[in-house]
C-alpha cells in the first residue's frame, strides 16, 4: 500500500511503505474489509520487533499484488486491543480471516516462509480438479499434496475432507477429483484420498471412511519419509514417536548411512522414526542424547517422551553402524529391553508455589524462568536446549539461575498468556522482569541473560558459542533452506 503525498499525516506514523499501521480505532473496520490479512503485535522497544519489521515489510511487498494486507499494531499504544488479543510475547504475528483470528503464526520468521505461509492460507481449502491437465499439475506441484476423489454428490466425504484441509492447508496442498476417469487412472475407487509426495515410494493410498480424525491419521503416518533428514518440522511430522538419530559429518556418508539403513527403516516406519543429522547443524544434539560430542559417525534413540536417550555405544567408525548391529539395538529398544541411561539430575531448578519467592524473588541473582504447561509442544522442544543452558551457567550458580515452573499447576504472572513464556527477573529489579521474545536457541538466550541481568555475566563456553555461531551464521542460514 503505497501513501500519495496527500496522506502524508498518516504517513509519518507508519514509517514503511507496505506494512499500514492500525489503532484500536481502525483495527476492526481496516481487517475486516479483507478475507485474509497478517498483522504483527510489536513494541517500539523490543529487539525481536526491529528485526523483524524489514523481514515483515518484504513479505507484505510480495503479497500485496494478491491483495493480502500486513498491517503493524504498537502494543504500547494499544494496551487494550492487544490485552483483547492476549498478546503475552512480542512480536506476535497472526493471521485473520475478517476479524476472526485464524491461527497465530509460529513459523520462522524470513521473508520466504511467511510468504509461502500466506500464499497457502490465501488457496482455497480444497481445489477443484477437473481435467487431467489440472490433476497432473496439481499432484507434482507441492512436496506434498492430497488430492481427494469423491462423487460429486459426496457432500459428506467432501465436508470432512474440507474441515481437514482448512486445518493443514498452509502446510499441505488440497484438491479434489469428482471425475471417475481421475480416480480410474490412479487406480482408486470412489470415495479414497491419495497423498502425493516427492519421495519415497511417491504416494500414499487411503480407502477407509472419510472422517476427520482417520483422514488426519492417514496424512500424518504418509508425510513421514522412511528415512528422513533433521530439518525444520521434523518435530511436527515426527510427533509422538521415538527417534533414532544417525549422526554423520559429511553428506556423502549420510547417504551411504541412507542406503544402508533404508530397508530397515521401512519395516519400523510407523514405530520410530530413523533421520540423518548433520552434526554441525545441530550442534548440542548428540550431547543432549549422551553421546560423545566429537565423534561421527554415532546413532542414538531418543524415546517418545523426548528426554529419554539410549546412545549406541560404538561410535565413531561408519563400519561399525551396520544394519544387523544397529537393528539389534533397535529391535531391542522397541521391544522395551534396551538399557535406558538414567536420566542426569536436571541442572534446571525446578520451582513450584512453594519456593518461588526464595528462588526467583528474594536472592541476589539474575533468574531466568520458563512458565511452561506439560502438554505444550513448544516447551517440550525447548527442553534440550534450556537444559543444556542450565549446564552452561552451572557455574556461575551465585549469579545466575535457571528455572522452570509448570504454569498449570502453580501461579505465574500476568503476562504468561501462551507456552513457554520465558521471563528473567534481573537481580537488582525483581519487580520488573524482562519478557524474552527471541528465537529460543542457547545462544540468544544466554545473550539474553547477559544483556538484561543485573551482573551481565559472561559465561566463557557461551561466548565461544557467540562467536562460533556468528562465524557460521550465513553457512548455517544456507544449509537450513536447503533442508
Ligand atoms: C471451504 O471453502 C468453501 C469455499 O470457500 C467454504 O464454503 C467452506 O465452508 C470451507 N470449509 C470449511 C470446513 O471451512
Ligand atoms: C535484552 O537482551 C536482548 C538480547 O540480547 C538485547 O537485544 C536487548 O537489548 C536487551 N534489553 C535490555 C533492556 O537490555
Amino acid at each position: 500500500m503505497k501513501y500519495s503525498f496527500g496522506l502524508l499525516g498518516l504517513a509519518a506514523v507508519a514509517c514503511a511503505d507496505n506494512v499500514v499501521q492500525l489503532t484500536s480505532d481502525s483495527f476492526a473496520t481496516e481487517i475486516n474489509k479483507h478475507e485474509l490479512s497478517m498483522v504483527e503485535f510489536v513494541t517500539p522497544w523490543c529487539q525481536y520487533c526491529k528485526e523483524l519489521a524489514p523481514v515483515f515489510e518484504e513479505a507484505a511487498g510480495e503479497l500485496e499484488p494478491k491483495g493480502i494486507p500486513f498491517f503493524k499494531i504498537d502494543c504500547d499504544d494499544e494496551k487494550e486491543l492487544c490485552d483483547n488479543q492476549k498478546i503475552g510475547i512480542f512480536p506476535t504475528i497472526k493471521s485473520f480471516r475478517g476479524t476472526q483470528v485464524r491461527e497465530v503464526y509460529n513459523g520462522r520468521r524470513t521473508v520466504d516462509e511467511i510468504v509461502t505461509y500466506m500464499t497457502r492460507s490465501n488457496r482455497q481449502n480444497v481445489t477443484s480438479l477437473y481435467t487431467m491437465e489440472e490433476f497432473n499439475e496439481f499432484k507434482s506441484a507441492d512436496k506434498i499434496s492430497l488430492v481427494g476423489f469423491f462423487e460429486a454428490e459426496d457432500a459428506m466425504s467432501r465436508s470432512h475432507f474440507e474441515a481437514v484441509a482448512e486445518e493443514l492447508r498452509s502446510t499441505y496442498s488440497f484438491g479434489s477429483a469428482a471425475d471417475v476417469a481421475l480416480a480410474k487412472t490412479e487406480g482408486v475407487e470412489q470415495p479414497s484420498i491419495i497423498l502425493y509426495k516427492n519421495f519415497d515410494s511417491g504416494k500414499e493410498i487411503y480407502t477407509g471412511d472419510i472422517k476427520e480424525d482417520e483422514v488426519k491419521a492417514f496424512i500424518k503416518s504418509g508425510v513421514r519419509p522412511i528415512l528422513g533428514e533433521l530439518g525444520p518440522g521434523a518435530e511436527f511430522t515426527w510427533e509422538g514417536l521415538p527417534l533414532g538419530f544417525i549422526f554423520a559429518e559429511t553428506k556423502a556418508e549420510r547417504e551411504k548411512l541412507t542406503k544402508i539403513f533404508y530397508s530397515f527403516a521401512k519395516s519400523v516406519k510407523d514405530k520410530i522414526g530413523l533421520l540423518t543429522v548433520d552434526p554441525a547443524v545441530y550442534e548440542n544434539l548428540a550431547a543432549t542424547l549422551d553421546l560423545k560430542a566429537d565423534s561421527f559417525p554415532a546413532f542414538a534413540i531418543r524415546g517418545a517422551d523426548t528426554t529419554s536417550r539410549y546412545p549406541f555405544e560404538l561410535q565413531g567408525k561408519i563400519s561399525e553402524l551396520t544394519e544387523k548391529a544397529v537393528g539389534a539395538f533397535i529391535n531391542k529398544f522397541l521391544d522395551g529391553e534396551a538399557k535406558r541411561v538414567p536420566r542426569a539430575p536436571t541442572a534446571v531448578t525446578v520451582v513450584t508455589n512453594d519456593n518461588f519467592k526464595e528462588e526467583v524473588i528474594d536472592n541476589k541473582k539474575d533468574v531466568l524462568v520458563e512458565f511452561y504447561a506439560p502438554w505444550c509442544g513448544y516447551c517440550k522442544k525447548l527442553e534440550p536446549a534450556y537444559e543444556t543452558l542450565a549446564m552452561m551457567f552451572r557455574d556461575e550458580s551465585d549469579k545466575v539461575s535457571i528455572v522452570k515452573v509448570d504454569a498449570t499447576e502453580n501461579d505465574s504472572p500476568e503476562q504468561v498468556k501462551s507456552y513457554p513464556t520465558i521471563m528473567l527477573y534481573p537481580a537488582d529489579g525483581k519487580s520488573k522482569p524482562v519478557v524474552y521474545a527471541g528465537d529460543r536457541s542457547i545462544v540468544d538466550l544466554a545473550s539474553f541473560i547477559r544483556d538484561n541481568g543485573t551482573h551481565g555475566v559472561k559465561n566463557e563456553k557461551v561466548e565461544d558459542a557467540i562467536e562460533q555461531n556468528k562465524k557460521e551464521a550465513a553457512e548455517k542460514s544456507n544449509k537450513h533452506e536447503e533442508l
